[in-house]
């Protein structure tokens, strides 16, 4: 197989920000709980104008640049999302016709907070298999759609974001190993119940709130640590690796109790996690999108250096790869 890497990033993130402080005017919630329950401080909010394809959009342009290709080079956009524009057609369609990436096939994927994980894996074999050569694998999310803002349990949680890549043949190093995994009995833990064909849209569905993320968070807590941790040992493994050689950890950032305690059971000290969610918040598969291109571009990840993405979501799903940046 020939070595298949990371050629470009990008990353977009909408200009309203909503601080704990806003989210006290909200909901009986306080700055201190937040922070201490979740590590968050604050999330970006898109305005209503904006949707996924709209955050994508500009997350992929800059990948674009910073790959340094024309869109008419695509030859597959991949899009991990599960806040699309609408059932269909697809964000990836939107995100095509909007760049001129007349030559690209287009397909989105469901994997929830794992999703870019999953779209950059996936992304891998057609480059790998030789199938294409650049490939665009973008996570968007506009959670704040989904969220009931009325639940203290979950609307302090979420955000909006986006985060691009160019998947390409490189010379050497790039994605070294990857692990991906499911366990469809435990999707009850966090869920969307409503706006599918098992319950379409109705009055009584909206005055339900069946539309609103549902989830169990305690559970999903201890289930997240075990599996992340797991999940990134297993990739390391079939790399050759241990957590020893690892310079940059970059988990989903779902909380930062869990980004440490996965830490901890892997032997990583803190300074090897990148952690951005104070930012942030979960912005399900657009945090470990812009996670990564935060860590890259702020010079935390260098040349050479042994990268490993980590994700977990509702599913369950996850996916964990080892990159040699
Ligand atoms: N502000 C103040 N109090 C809140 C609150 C908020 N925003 N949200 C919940 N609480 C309260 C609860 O009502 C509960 O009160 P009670 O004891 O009177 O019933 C108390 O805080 C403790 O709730 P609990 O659910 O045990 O808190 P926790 O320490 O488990 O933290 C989460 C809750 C959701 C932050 C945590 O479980 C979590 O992050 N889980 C994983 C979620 C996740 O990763 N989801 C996405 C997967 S990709």
């Amino acid at each position: 197989m020939k070595p298949v890497g990371i050629i470009g990033l990008g990353h977009y993130v909408p200009q309203k920000v909503l601080t704990n402080k806003d989210m006290e005017k909200m909901v009986d919630t306080s700055d201190e709980w937040i922070t201490t329950r979740t590590g968050i401080k604050e999330r970006h909010i898109a305005s209503k104008y904006e949707a996924a394809s709209d955050l994508a959009i500009n997350a992929a342009q800059e990948a674009l640049k910073d790959a340094g290709i024309k869109p008419e080079s695509l030859e597959l956009i991949i899009c991990a999302t599960v806040t699309g524009d609408m059932p269909f057609p697809s964000v990836s369609c939107l995100v095509q016709k909007a760049i001129g990436a007349q030559n690209a096939a287009c397909f989105d994927i469901s994997a929830a907070c794992a999703g870019y994980v999953y779209g950059l894996i996936t992304a891998k074999q057609f480059v790998a298999s030789g199938t294409y050569k650049n490939v665009l694998v973008i996570g968007t999310e506009k959670l704040t759609s989904v969220v009931d803002w009325q639940d203290r349990n979950t609307c302090v949680l979420f955000g909006d974001g986006a985060g691009a890549c160019v998947v390409a043949p490189v010379k050497e190093g790039g994605i070294l190993s990857t692990c991906l995994g499911s366990d469809g009995s435990m999707g009850g833990l966090l869920m969307i119940p409503a706006g599918g064909s098992r319950n379409p849209a109705t009055h009584e569905t909206v005055d339900e709130k069946m539309h609103y993320i549902k989830m169990r968070g305690n559970e999903l807590f201890k289930l997240a640590v075990k599996i992340m941790a797991d999940a990134a040992n297993s990739a390391l493994k079939q790399a050759g690796l241990d957590c020893k050689d690892v310079d940059c950890f970059i988990p989903h950032q779902a909380n930062i109790r869990i980004l440490l305690a996965v830490a901890k059971r892997l032997g990583l000290d803190t300074e090897r996690i990148f952690m951005n969610i104070e930012k942030y918040g979960n912005m399900s598969s657009a945090s470990t999108a812009v996670a990564f291109y935060e860590a890259v571009k702020s010079g935390r990840v260098k040349k050479g250096d042994i990268v490993v993405l980590d994700a977990f979501g509702a599913g369950l799903v996850w996916g964990a790869c080892v990159i040699k940046w």
